[in-house]
């Protein structure tokens, strides 16, 4: 994987904290630097405008703000869900394609994120290199918020830790197994999992684990919350009596070049029906999508009556217009 750097960041308290005692970071970049209690916090206020939202009450919180988008890679979902966010919130959103902007041809990242703070409330970048994600941060005084990165995809986990919460009521002390590529996704779940007080088991093959240093800070995480985050290259060992099954892509965008290595290490990791017999009966299975049917997941487990994909899929919505509101809607420029 291209980043598989320690991301050491430092707290940076808004001036404007309603919370007591929590500190968030200017921007959103990891689940790492987000406090728990803010975690929990976050569930809260998306479960809160999930329920507004389904019945058709319109609040305007960030009326007159404007969200950019810089996406350096494709989304149907990550861009969609903060584009309808701002939108339903009553602000605005900007999608800023990476190629139809002067940074493709060669103004420099600083110059673009320090005009782009002239004109924005905040910023959802999706990029290759956690670092230039980092940069993006350094660059500007308005929230960068992560749409993935190579490392990371936080706005993804925290939509599964909103879903996992309305399917099984609670979070602390579940296990979800990760089956699969030891990637981004992965990467976020071990960390929301430690942070919530969820087992989090890897079941990779050699060479595909999730970055070690993201894995011992995890566990130094976990021994806080009753977390046990682990990594086994056994599959059947990950998902036993696992509460939910998750698994991802094999191949993440950026790999494509490594497809026929990663399908050979991959294939005993499939999440099929056999593999679910690990799991306890009511086990819940989960994706991020886009799917590959076949792979990563057969198709009867994908669209079986265990399946919450789409619910997990619509969280994406509301766990971000949450985020919205914490980072926008509390920022002073
Ligand atoms: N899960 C996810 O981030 O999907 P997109 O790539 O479509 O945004
Ligand atoms: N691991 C995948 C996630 C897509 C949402 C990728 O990075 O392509």
């Amino acid at each position: 994987m291209a980043a598989r750097q320690n991301v050491q960041r430092k707290l940076r308290p808004h001036s404007n904290s309603r919370s007591k005692g929590t500190t968030v970071p200017k921007d959103l970049l990891t689940i790492s630097d987000i406090p728990g209690p803010k975690i929990l916090s976050l569930l809260q206020l998306a479960k809160k405008l999930k329920s507004e939202h389904k019945k058709g009450r319109v609040i305007a919180p960030l009326k007159g703000k404007t969200l950019g988008l810089i996406f350096e890679k494709p989304s149907t979902r990550t861009r969609v869900s903060f584009e309808a966010g701002m939108n339903q919130l009553g602000g605005q959103a900007l999608f800023l394609a990476s190629e139809k902007i002067q940074l493709s041809r060669g103004e420099s990242l600083a110059d673009t994120a320090k005009v782009l703070t002239r004109y924005l409330d905040g910023l959802v970048v999706r990029t290759f290199e956690q670092s230039s994600l980092e940069e993006w941060g350094r660059h500007t005084t308005i929230p960068i918020i992560n749409g993935l990165t190579d490392y990371c995809h936080p706005c993804q986990a925290l939509a599964d830790a909103q879903t996992i919460q309305e399917y099984k009521g609670k979070i602390k002390g579940l296990k979800l197994a990760y089956i699969g590529d030891g990637n981004n996704i992965s990467h976020s779940l071990i960390e929301i999992g430690a942070k919530l007080g969820m087992h989090v088991s890897v079941g990779c093959p050699p060479g595909y684990e999730p970055d070690p240093l993201l894995v011992k800070k995890a566990q130094e995480d976990g021994s806080q919350t009753g977390a046990v985050i682990s990594v086994t290259p056994d599959p059947c060992h990950a998902a036993k009596n696992a509460d939910v099954i998750y698994t991802d892509v094999w191949i993440s965008m950026g790999q494509e070049s490594e497809q026929q290595p990663r399908m050979a290490a991959l294939a005993p990791y499939q999440v099929n029906h056999q593999l679910m017999k690990a799991a306890k009966p009511n086990a819940i299975v989960m994706h991020c999508l886009p799917a590959h049917r076949g792979e990563e997941i057969t198709a009867d487990v994908l669209e079986g009556p265990q399946s919450v994909v789409l619910e997990q899929a619509e969280n994406r919505l509301h766990i971000q217009k949450a985020i919205l509101m914490e980072w926008l809607g509390r920022h002073n420029r």
